[in-house]
């Protein structure tokens, strides 16, 4: 059926995981988030981390500084925990909505978290108080220890740290960020949504860990977490096939310079925003499920959130899209997801 669709129009979408990074790369990567989504979960996770309201409004006004296109775009901002964080300064960021949620990062888990928890009883103070005043907590779910697999990270963080978590502080909500495996997708769904959720981006829905070594190395594809086998890439896919609200659109676009991809310890991380969209409306068709389209893009995430839904609406049109093959910054680049790819949907207007 699906097949025969030629033109598609949602409520304007949000991304619920985005990093625009600062200075140079935030002007050159801003624009393509602004042009597919009204609002965006900008992660903290800079070289000087956002753990303070000071910080973020500064970033916050650097974001909307670097938009030179007219689109009414807003950055929901978040802190980066700490062993240090105080509940006041929580506290205060979120009824002044300075913060919209707060991000866990475990220690050394992926780009710049060496100042992340160590251990999730360090921050007991600060977990009562976002349970108290509704603020959401942002969880990058991979238990970090040489001894487990990279591959079995996400699954065994469920059972050490998000269960027991879950148990000891039921009324927090909790978004499992950017996740990649059936054992989320259960664990996801047995939840009450109100209280925990689930964000996808469009490579794990994409692709699996094969895709990573076709042909050669494909350093472009590395990422945190880890692409999966394609056992997990089909429960990922069915997760989001029939419109169940625990899950909805977090891209993770994650820019790195070409220098950092291309090195002797590349960086992990995949800079999708100018597909992110039309990548999600892909997978959507493939999957037979295009009238659930609008709930994962436009509508379980600002109901998680208690944020009004989009008024404002978008066009996807059955009509080629050419992704560019790279973005130049200084004298180096950023290659997109897709890089030189052409994909079968576009924006109706240019926006
Ligand atoms: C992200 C980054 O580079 O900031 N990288 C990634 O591979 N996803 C961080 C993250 O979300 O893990
Ligand atoms: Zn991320």
């Amino acid at each position: 059926m699906s097949k025969f669709i030629k033109k598609i129009k949602i409520k304007k979408p949000d991304d619920w995981h985005v990093h625009l990074r600062d200075d140079d790369i935030l002007k050159k990567v801003i624009k393509y988030t602004g042009k597919f989504y009204k609002r965006a979960i900008i992660m903290p996770n800079l070289d000087d981390p956002i753990t303070n309201c000071l910080k973020s409004i500064a970033y916050r006004d650097k974001i909307l500084k670097s938009m030179h296109v007219n689109y009414k775009f807003q950055p929901l901002m978040t802190c980066y925990l700490t062993n240090f964080t105080k509940p006041k300064e929580l506290e205060f960021g979120f009824s002044k909505k300075i913060f919209i949620a707060a991000k866990y990062y475990p220690n050394f888990c992926t780009t710049n978290s060496k100042t992340g928890i160590k251990k999730i009883s360090n921050i007991t103070s600060v977990l009562e108080c976002m349970e108290n005043i509704g603020m959401p907590l942002l969880i990058h779910g991979e238990e970090i220890n040489q001894n487990i697999d990279i591959y079995d990270r996400e699954a065994k963080f469920i059972e050490t740290t998000l269960d027991p978590l879950r148990k000891k502080f039921p009324k927090l909500k909790i978004v499992l960020e950017h996740i990649t495996t059936k054992e989320s997708v259960e664990y996801i769904k047995k939840n009450d949504f109100n209280y925990l959720a689930a964000t996808i981006t469009p490579h794990h829905l994409m692709l699996n860990r094969n895709d990573m070594f076709s042909g050669g190395i494909q350093p472009y594809l590395y990422c945190l977490p880890i692409l999966k086998k394609n056992i997990h890439q089909k429960a990922l896919r069915e997760a989001i096939s029939n419109g169940d609200k625990h899950f909805f659109l977090g891209s993770d676009t994650a820019p790195h310079l070409h220098k950092n991809k291309i090195n002797v310890l590349g960086c992990a991380g995949i800079f999708n925003a100018p597909s992110s969209l039309l990548s999600y409306v892909k997978v959507f068709e493939e999957m037979n499920a295009l009238k659930h389209l609008q709930s994962f893009c436009s509508e379980n995430g600002p109901k998680f959130y208690n944020m009004p839904i989009n008024k404002e609406t978008i066009t996807i049109v059955k009509k080629p899209y050419k992704i560019m093959k790279n973005i130049k910054v200084g004298r180096d680049t950023i290659v997109p997801f897709l890089s030189g790819e052409t994909l079968n949907w576009s924006l109706e207007n240019k926006y």
